[in-house]
């Protein structure tokens, strides 16, 4: 018998090695695997005997190893079984498949299908369940049928701009100069840890895609610039870098095709900026990590001067599979513009944390059951960290993808999604944002540098009770300015979260200026807007001036002589028919 030992970041956190220790006094061989997703449940120990189905168990104990051995040894139940494999000769015949259980029942797991399954530096294993068929039927090809491929698959960038992989490998095809090929595995916002736990489950995915990926373009030299904050990645790419070579994956002369590539790891010191492709090049430069203005995009002119391609880890795992099952295979998942899947981290206000892998276009309701969150207790995911924006239960039956996303002025950002209930305070989680924001600011220009900071002072001072309504006026117009003059895209999206909680939670702000509002008076106003009233008369009954007059079921109207704007009628309306008008409106 053999134990699969979860051991990426969250098992180890949550005592697996001590499991794997204890396992080998018992005398059971052990494998370390990455994370099958429901970080949650860890410790989760898979148990593989013979050529019998493979038993998984959850939240283990080492105190509960005894028990669960006596239990394997007589083929009994055991509390801690979470599920099986389809992998062998039918063991516990009333243990549900863990495809059948609700965590991963509308999860497709065609990148992370290797993960929490294959020690993720041995080469073997990976060769053995399809990895590297991709880079052998790669460098069969011409380079321009390579690029030519992954454009035809439709792969859109998963580090957050979902720009067309393809279309940005042919701007180098022709460079004068040999191009560099870089992979991002900065990942810095909070909430995202997708590209972590590829890294350190299956980095072989990630090298095979890196090195197809300079096939393509023609490179010698690769670069995985990651986060010194990911020791265990870093190891598990180290030795993964090692074996490839040793196999002749890497190197010279690759699978004697006459190409020659080598992959090296540079650290990034942790600030979130250097994520931007610019302020990366920079920081591989030795300079200080700081964006410079595009053009001349990193195409052109990138590392040392040299044109440089980068992509997400994540994108180029998608290339690996891409180029083994073809651009038809990839394309049978997810929608027309945005095909294949995406990996999500989850976590917030919830019970199943962990990361999931699902096709683009599930609706956001389906998320929530895969993580189990009931409808009345959700108040709202946050997608894309601090770049990104907030989905309330209005837009329960959106599609995720990035046209639907984009069509609500929401943004996917790299995958985070943090779900909050209803004790999250939303003023207080635009504020931790704006701070994120603010401490990650690289301070060169004076938009995003000042910008970030007189916003997160104003969010201070309604959260404080002391906000008048003029400081939503001023919030809404340093946020729009922030966005448009800053020079790359932390400035550019720092104030997304903070202009989609007013878009939906506005009410929660104005809830917070009661007492500071009548002495702003002629700079905003709450008007009924006609066409949307029907007269329901609930706003009457809540507005403590008596300031609204109407006959039941008719078009109600704001005295606005009376009114003291605390916004209640806006909160209550049922049909949101009233709208605060701004200064600029107003005048
Ligand atoms: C502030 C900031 C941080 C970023 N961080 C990352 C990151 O951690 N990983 C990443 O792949 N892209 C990040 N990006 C996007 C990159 O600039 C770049 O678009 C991306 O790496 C390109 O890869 P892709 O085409 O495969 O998505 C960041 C962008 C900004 C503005
Ligand atoms: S937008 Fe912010 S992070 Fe980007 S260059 Fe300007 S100050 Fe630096
Ligand atoms: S904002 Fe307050 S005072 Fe004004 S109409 Fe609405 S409930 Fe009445």
């Amino acid at each position: 018998m053999i134990a699969n030992i979860g051991l990426a970041s969250c098992g180890i956190a949550a005592g697996a090695e001590d499991i794997q220790k204890a396992l080998h006094k018992k005398g059971i061989k052990t494998k370390t695997v990455g994370c099958i997703g429901a970080c949650h449940l860890e410790p989760i120990i898979e148990f593989k005997k013979e050529d019998y189905e493979t038993i998984i168990f959850c939240s283990v104990k080492t105190k509960d190893l005894s028990e669960i051995l006596k239990a394997l040894k007589s083929g009994k139940l055991h509390r801690k079984i979470l599920a099986k494999r389809k992998d062998g000769k039918e063991w516990y015949p009333k243990v549900k498949y863990i495809e059948d259980i609700c965590f991963y029942k509308k999860q497709q797991k065609i990148l992370s299908h290797r993960c929490g399954i294959i020690d993720p530096a041995d080469v073997d294993e990976y060769v053995k369940s399809g990895g590297y068929d991709g880079l052998q039927n790669a460098i069969k090809m011409k380079k321009e049928e390579v690029i030519a491929e992954v454009e035809k698959s439709g792969l859109r960038g998963r580090g957050g701009a979902g720009f067309s992989t393809g279309k940005k490998w042919s701007f180098v095809k022709n460079a004068k100069e040999r191009p560099f090929m870089v992979c991002n595995a900065d990942e810095g916002d909070p909430g995202a840890f997708m590209n972590r736990i590829l890294l350190e489950s299956d980095p072989l995915s990630v090298i095979e895609g890196l090195t197809i990926a300079g096939y393509a373009i023609n490179a010698r030299q690769g670069i995985i610039y990651i986060r010194s904050e990911y020791p265990l990645a870093v190891e598990r790419l180290k030795h993964a870098i090692k074996n490839a070579t040793k196999k002749g994956f890497l190197g010279n002369n690759i699978l004697n095709s006459g190409f020659s590539f080598d992959i090296e790891i540079k650290l990034g010191a942790g600030a979130f900026v250097c994520g931007e492709e610019t302020a990366l090049i920079a920081s591989l430069e030795g300079k200080t990590g700081r964006p410079h203005p595009r053009p001349p995009y990193p195409t052109d002119k990138g590392l040392l001067g040299k044109p440089t391609v980068i992509n997400n880890v994540e994108t180029l795992a998608c290339v690996s599979l891409i180029m083994a099952k073809g651009s038809g295979y990839f394309r049978k998942f997810g929608t027309e513009t945005s095909p294949g899947t995406k990996i999500f981290s989850l976590s917030g206000a919830l019970k199943k944390t962990g990361y999931i892998e699902v096709p683009f276009g599930i609706k956001l309701r389906e998320v929530l059951e895969i993580a189990d969150v009931k409808e009345d207790e959700f108040k709202v995911m946050h997608l894309g960290g601090p770049a990104g924006s907030c989905l309330p239960k209005e837009l329960l039956d959106l599609n995720l993808d990035y046209d639907s996303l984009k069509s609500v002025n929401a943004t996917l950002g790299s995958g985070s999604m943090i779900l909050l209930n209803h004790d999250q305070d939303m003023v207080e989680f635009a504020k931790n944002m704006m701070a994120f924001n603010v401490s990650e600011s690289c301070g060169k220009c004076v938009p995003c540098r000042e910008g970030t900071k007189r916003m997160l002072e104003l969010i201070e001072k309604i959260l404080r009770n002391d906000g008048k309504p003029e400081d939503l006026v001023t919030l809404e117009h340093i946020a729009s300015t922030v966005k448009d003059t800053s020079l790359c895209g932390l400035g550019q999206s720092a104030s997304n979260p903070l202009i989609s909680i007013l878009k939906y939670f506005k009410g929660e702000y104005i809830d917070k200026l009661q007492g500071a509002i009548s002495i702003a008076n002629d700079l905003a106003m709450y008007r009924i807007i006609e066409v949307k009233c029907t007269g329901c008369d609930k706003c009457s009954e809540v507005c403590p001036m008596k300031a609204i007059r109407g006959k039941k079921f008719e078009v109600h109207q704001i005295d606005e002589a009376r009114c003291i704007k605390c916004g209640r009628c806006s909160k209550i309306c049922p049909v949101k028919a009233v709208d605060l008008v701004k200064m600029e409106r107003a005048i």
